[in-house]
């Protein structure tokens, strides 16, 4: 087991560059299953929930091979089977991209269900509701998900919320349909983006990414292709956000400044100074952190994936904040941690409350998640004191180096073994 210690107090300076995005990643390589050529993808970045999904695709039967360490070549022509059981499934929630690419290339699909973060119900009825509408059936047996088609035929899909993962799961399960597909009320993420633009340079036909109305012609055949993934729009937000947090004065480089405009707007409302480049933006913080109000949204919102990180932040605020969760259905479990740390925040369904103190104090606290332990990174840099983080592994899912990023910056942040203690002996 593993644990980080921090000892807080210390303005972050320096620079950090930003990794290839993990949501993009996570859909990109999946996709690889439909083309009849080799990928060669640049930018990838090196963390457990992309490892899991090179792993999936190798144990499938593709051929894969590291360039270097941000670079992967895949021939995925050799997978045979469309069968991936839960040993493969459980790593992470981009797992479930190999429903809608095994059903676009076998026109069937057996597939466990994914693993991810446990933030409330996680359905994927928008994702089955797409595959329905090409054709397909869907059947789900001792948890499995049993995909078959005779053939793919695009149509017209209305999504009745906003979803990335049913928007990317039907995008791969079209893309090679008879006809064409349109994708009504689409998620809009840098990352729908990025697939498209992948599958489009593989031959694909897709307009409209990033807009509500997506279009799929379907194609034949798609070829092999070279592409580099976009840098990671929420890594980025972490770093600001702690920059801003801890009262520094930070260059986060390798970044479209346009994918952090939500990021940049709500942290200049709170108190801190943001300057733009063209791949780069500086972020520092004197003065004292002003309360602000923040509402979770799908892209160009303000994202649910920087939740955690901008109630740590409004913690230590002057004022009283509030900030509504209204993509998942429970996302706040996290703050009882920050509470155990001083914070004063109050949770009412998808609203939390927060009256900022003067500053938060150590204590031994948990990554119940991924971004809500870069949560806890950061209220372990502004606590005055030494605090401990446990369940280190969900952080190492989605952010790559992120000790040595941090301690370039200079925080005091280190990862330490623990021994597991012996049960005590009761007689
Ligand atoms: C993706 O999850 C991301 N994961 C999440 O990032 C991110 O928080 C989320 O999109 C929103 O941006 C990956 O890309 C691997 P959704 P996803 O489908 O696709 C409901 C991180 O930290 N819904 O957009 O699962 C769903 O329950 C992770 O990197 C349905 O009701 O999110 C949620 O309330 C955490 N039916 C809302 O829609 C469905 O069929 C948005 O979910 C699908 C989703």
């Amino acid at each position: 087991m593993e644990k980080i210690i921090i000892k807080g107090g210390r303005p972050l300076f320096g620079e950090v560059t930003i990794s290839g995005a993990k949501n993009s990643a996570v859909a990109i390589l999946p996709a690889t299953i439909l083309s009849d050529g080799v990928c060669v993808i640049e930018n990838i970045p090196n963390i457990s929930d992309v490892t899991a999904i090179i792993r999936t695709l190798y144990e499938l039967g593709a051929t894969v091979k590291y360039l270097n360490k941000t670079t992967v070549e895949i021939d995925s022509r050799g997978i045979r089977t469309h069968i991936v059981p839960y040993s493969m499934t459980k790593l992470c929630r981009g797992s479930s991209y190999f429903m809608g690419a095994m059903l676009s290339r076998f026109h069937k699909a057996l597939i466990a269900p994914p693993g991810g973060c446990d933030l409330g119900v996680r359905p994927i009825d928008l994702h089955t509701k797409g595959f329905k509408a090409l054709g397909a059936t869907v059947n789900t047996e001792n948890g499995m998900v049993d995909l078959k088609a005779d053939k793919l035929v695009g149509s017209s899909i209305y999504m009745d919320n906003v979803s990335v993962g049913a928007t990317i799961n039907i995008m791969l399960a079209s893309v090679k349909a008879e006809g064409l597909t349109i994708i009504e009320n689409a998620a809009k993420e840098p990352h729908i983006v990025d697939l498209a633009n992948f599958l489009n340079s593989m031959g694909a036909d897709i307009r409209g990414a990033g807009t509500d109305v997506i279009k799929i012609h379907g194609v034949e055949k798609l070829a092999g292709t070279n592409y580099s993934i976009i840098s990671d729009q929420i890594e980025a937000g972490t770093y600001m956000v702690a920059a801003a947090a801890t009262g520094g004065d930070v260059l986060v480089k390798n970044v479209i400044p346009k994918h952090l405009e939500s990021i940049s707007a709500k942290l200049e409302e709170a108190g801190a100074i943001i300057e733009e480049f063209d791949d780069a933006i500086r972020v520092r913080r004197t003065g004292v952190l002003q309360k602000c109000d923040v509402k979770t949204m799908p892209h160009p919102g303000f994202p649910t994936d920087m939740q955690p990180q901008m109630v740590t932040l409004l913690s230590i605020a002057n004022g009283t904040s509030m900030v509504t969760e209204t993509v998942f259905d429970n996302r706040f479990k996290y703050i009882e941690y920050l509470t155990r740390m001083g914070a004063h925040i109050k949770v009412d369904g998808k609203v939390a409350v927060i009256e900022g103190v003067d500053h938060l104090t150590c204590a031994p606290v948990k990554a119940v998640d991924l971004r809500a332990g870069a949560a806890m990174v950061i209220a372990g840099l502004i606590a005055h004191g030494v605090t401990e983080i446990e369940d280190v592994q969900h952080i190492e899912r989605g952010y790559e180096n992120f000790i040595e990023k941090f301690s370039c910056i200079g925080a005091d942040i280190r990862l330490v073994e623990t021994t597991r203690t012996a049960q005590p002996d009761v007689g």
